[in-house]
């Protein structure tokens, strides 16, 4: 496929294309773009005349993934850790010792900004080839002030360039304690909180976020100190997403309700008070069953998430830790096979409902004048797709309107 002038319209036909929207499954169906824009999505013979159509055949289109949570920005390995915790040692007892997120903050510390977008710019390009036109990316790692803002650097950097997913900065202003912090005890940690409120601020001044997280759990923050970050996040104009309930339920549904969060991420222990506080404030719930297949975890209450009527959305979680993956494909095989979700739910977890929990109308949903960004699958039926392939299945990958040059 070759690179075309912005404004030439150019369609595909497939014998499914899947809407993730009000038009459902078209069989036999056309996708018709122009420029970075959709410009007609239906039945063959409505399509306009005089555009050059590819035959995809018996080919699947769809939105292009989304996916709406990652810690894709970061260098180092952690695969000593991994091989440890499969012989039985315990993640929080290994973050307890220096390991986990503090092991990755002494790489990230010791990287340039230059070293971040180049590892950043190559995971991009294979989530794109996976199919993946849209990801969250969380800072996180950097956790003093200046390493967290040459992480959101490097995203922005690495943000303007073409050919690459469209990227969602995330301050996460409080992921763990930084080693200089927790040698001052109470009021070392207590100073940290604040620090990270005023970072906040001048993230959001700078614009170098969207929103801001907050790792809400037993072995991380207090939702009270979470609340200080996510009311200045919300005074500054961000939008809020919460680590919430990986390892333990510490009132972070709660909190995400009361702040009007975007969304809550993990949810592995969520109490039904605080499923239905979620469900009040339509907060997303955000799962992300690579963690908790690499941490050997119980799958989160996803009856009672999807009863409560809360918009379900699946992610990659791609981070060196308890996520070493950069496949959302992967995370949707998962969430069918261990969490339970029909492959029709993987789908829109991954596409509108993603969109949306990202404040993104215009993409997830193939309609005219969405965002042109569509995967086109090697593959014969949507049910297809969270198959566990381990390889990329797509045809074809078009963001912006423009296909990639693969990874
Ligand atoms: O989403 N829960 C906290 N943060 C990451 C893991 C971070 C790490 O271990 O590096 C997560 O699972
Ligand atoms: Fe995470």
């Amino acid at each position: 496929m070759t690179t075309r002038a912005a404004g030439a319209a150019r369609g595909f036909a497939a014998s499914r294309v899947v809407t993730c929207g009000e038009q459902g499954v078209i069989e036999n169906g056309v996708v018709i773009v122009d420029g970075a824009t959709i410009v007609y999505v239906g039945p063959r013979d409505g399509a306009p005349a005089g555009v050059p159509i590819e035959e995809l055949g018996d080919r699947v289109i769809t939105p292009g993934l989304v996916d709406a949570h990652t810690h894709a920005c970061w260098v180092g390995s952690r695969h000593a850790e991994y091989a440890a915790r499969a012989a039985g040692r315990d993640y929080r007892e290994i973050a307890r010792a220096g390991g986990g997120i503090v092991s990755t903050h002494r790489a990230i510390a010791a990287a340039t900004e230059e070293d971040l977008a180049a590892a950043l710019r190559a995971r991009l390009r294979r989530m794109a080839s996976l199919g993946v036109t849209t990801v969250e990316v969380k800072s996180g790692y950097g956790l003093e002030p200046a390493h967290e803002r040459k992480q959101l650097s490097a995203i922005a950097r690495v943000a303007r360039e073409p050919g690459i997913p469209a990227v969602v900065p995330t301050l996460l202003a409080l992921h763990a304690l930084p080693p200089s912090a927790m040698a001052g005890g109470a009021s070392g940690r207590a100073a940290y909180v604040k620090t990270a409120v005023e970072l906040t601020r001048e993230v959001a001044q700078d614009r170098l976020a969207r929103f801001v997280d907050a790792y809400v759990d037993e072995n991380a923050f207090a939702a009270a100190e979470a609340r200080a970050v996510a009311e200045a996040a919300r005074a500054s104009g961000l939008g809020v997403r919460l680590h919430v309930g990986q390892f333990a339920d510490v009132g972070g549904a709660e909190l995400a309700a009361e702040v009007e969060a975007a969304s809550v991420d993990h949810l592995e222990h969520v109490s039904p008070a605080g499923i239905a506080a979620l469900a009040r404030a339509n907060v997303s719930a955000v799962l992300l069953p690579i963690a908790s297949f690499t941490l050997g975890q119980t799958p989160p209450p996803v009856a009672a998430l999807r009863d409560a009527g809360l918009s379900i959305v699946v992610a990659s979680d791609a981070n060196p830790g308890t996520a070493p993956t950069e496949s959302l494909p992967l995370a949707l095989s998962l969430a069918v096979r261990t969490y339970g979700l029909t492959p029709e739910e993987a789908l829109l977890a991954a596409t509108r409902n993603a969109a949306a929990s990202l404040g993104l109308a215009d993409r997830g949903v193939l309609r005219p004048g969405a965002r042109a960004d569509l995967t086109l699958w090697d593959l014969p039926h949507e049910h297809a797709i969270v198959q566990p392939w381990g390889v990329t299945k797509t045809y074809a990958v078009i963001i912006g309107g423009q296909p990639i040059q693969g990874p």
